[in-house]
């Protein structure tokens, strides 16, 4: 079997972003799913596209496409040219499609489509202008996130807001700063889960929850950027993961919210939840369409495959079998 992995370069506008870290370690995933399916006796291909190389997506001659095109919201519409070039080739493809992706790229369709599903996630609105009412609901804190982008962008401490007042200062500055809508959301003072779920054979499985433990606690308690890409910052490394100690009950809960999030949202083959709990209460913060991949104990994913019994490679082919299940079933 032949299996061409393409995976996304830095665009010209990350480039020159001061957040390219989080656009260069896609080639590194890419380098690791290549090693694992070489670990499983497949044949592969590394393809890295560029903006100016999306076309070449349509010449593509493999068996299977494994999907790592990790372009953010600010470039959304190149991940959704890519992903009809991806869909042109007729070839089966790993991971989500294209409109599943495109509505997790932009974090105010991911938000009003999980609760349009009816999934549990922190009330929330949405600012583009400046000029929107606040909504007289909220229970602060609250925290204000980037709409476009991902890996915690935009997200320091000052990002949790006590009051309206501090929202609007806050939601206009990252407007300004970061040229993109933002949205505010009720911060979960809790605990923290990563939720990896994939499709097996039998069924679509819920990996055993990682917890984000923190070395702070209460508001300062979150993944800001500086902790987890930048090693000068006085908040790098305030977390750490390891597989979650839960009641069976509470354990059960968050597999049915999970399951019911992975078909609500169209996903395909694999997903990533991002949850936090109070007490008995689950909320969604991000469902990933198609996560980062790679093979670190520094991943939640990592450690939920691993107390699964997999390894990466086990897990990677797992991806590529759900893959071509659901093209042969297509056909
Ligand atoms: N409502 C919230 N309450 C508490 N903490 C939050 C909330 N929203 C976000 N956070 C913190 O910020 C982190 C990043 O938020 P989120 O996962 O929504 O966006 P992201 O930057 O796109 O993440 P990723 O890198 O996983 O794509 C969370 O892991 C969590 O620690
Ligand atoms: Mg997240």
């Amino acid at each position: 079997m032949k299996i061409a992995i393409i995976y996304s370069l830095p665009t010209r506008r990350a480039l020159a972003s001061p957040f390219l870290a989080t656009d260069e370690d896609t080639k590194e995933s890419a380098d690791e799913v290549a090693e694992a399916l070489v670990l499983k006796g497949v044949t592969v291909v590394l393809l890295p596209i560029s903006e100016d190389t999306i076309d070449q997506i349509r010449n593509i001659r493999a068996d299977v496409i494994f999907n790592l095109l990790e372009w953010d919201g600010l470039d959304g519409s190149l991940l959704v040219r890519a992903m009809e070039a991806l869909d042109a080739t007729g070839i089966a493809y790993t991971g989500s499609s294209n409109a599943a992706l495109a509505v997790c790229n932009d974090k105010s369709r991911m938000k009003a489509a999980m609760e349009a599903a009816g999934l549990p996630t922190p009330r929330w609105q949405k600012f583009e202008t400046g000029n929107e009412s606040v909504r007289d609901d909220f229970v602060y804190p609250a925290i204000v996130k980037l709409g476009l982008q991902h890996c915690s962008v935009g997200l320091t401490k000052d990002a949790v807001v006590k009051n309206a007042d501090e929202l609007i200062r806050v939601t206009n500055d990252r407007m300004q700063t970061f040229k993109q809508s933002v949205y505010v959301e009720e911060f979960i003072v809790g605990r923290e889960f990563q939720v990896t779920i994939i499709q097996k054979k039998n069924g679509l499985a819920v990996l055993h929850p990682a917890e984000i433990l923190f070395t702070t606690q209460g508001t300062g308690a979150f993944l800001t950027y500086g902790s987890r890409w930048d090693e000068t910052h006085a908040d790098y490394k305030e977390s750490s993961v390891r597989l979650a100690h839960l009641s069976l009950s509470f354990l059960e809960k968050i597999n049915r919210i999970s399951h019911k999030a992975f078909i609500d949202m169209g996903f395909a083959d694999y997903s990533r939840l991002d949850i936090r709990t109070r007490d008995d209460e689950v909320f969604i913060l991000e469902a990933n369409a198609n996560p980062g991949l790679g093979d670190s104990d520094d991943y939640g994913m990592t450690v939920s495959y691993k107390a699964a019994g997999m390894t990466f490679a086990d897990f990677i082919r797992e991806i590529v079998e759900s893959c071509l299940r659901r093209s042969t079933s297509v056909r």
